[in-house]
């Protein structure tokens, strides 16, 4: 009968793993994270080729414009989401620390984006979600 110490021995090699990720990733230096729906299971806020379209989009960008966090040495996260529960004119993005949420993201809007908000630190009012 296996008390599970085994298991718990893999945990703490998981946790190694996970300290060493972080450090490759660079996550201390993350200032900003965007979530982006895009290949959502049940597509509600757009047609999963437009959200797909915009999720590659983000990354090239944010590693072309060196922003993304890891060896790139960006300080943006950046995560694609199943669903943001908004579920409608998408793709749907959000923004951290901010909480600010936008509508709309095809890449021209992402663009935008990126280089208001990301970079510049000023959301873009014209892509936000009113009430939120
Ligand atoms: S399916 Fe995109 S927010 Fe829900």
């Amino acid at each position: 009968m296996s008390d599970g110490s085994a298991g718990l021995s893999g945990l703490a090699d998981a946790a190694g793993a996970a300290a060493e990720k972080a450090k490759s990733l660079e996550l201390s230096k993350v200032e900003r994270h965007i979530f982006l729906c895009a290949d959502a299971d049940k597509p509600k806020c757009c047609e999963p080729s437009a959200g797909c379209e915009s999720w590659l989009y983000l990354k090239r960008r944010l590693d072309e414009l060196g922003l993304a966090n890891g060896p790139a040495g960006g300080h943006v996260a950046r995560s694609k989401a199943n669903c943001l529960r908004v579920c409608a004119e998408g793709p749907v993005a959000v923004v951290y620390p901010e909480g600010v949420w936008y509508s709309g993201m095809t890449p021209g809007a992402l663009e935008e984006v990126i280089q208001e908000h990301l970079i510049g630190g000023i959301p873009v009012e014209k892509h936000r979600i009113p009430n939120s």
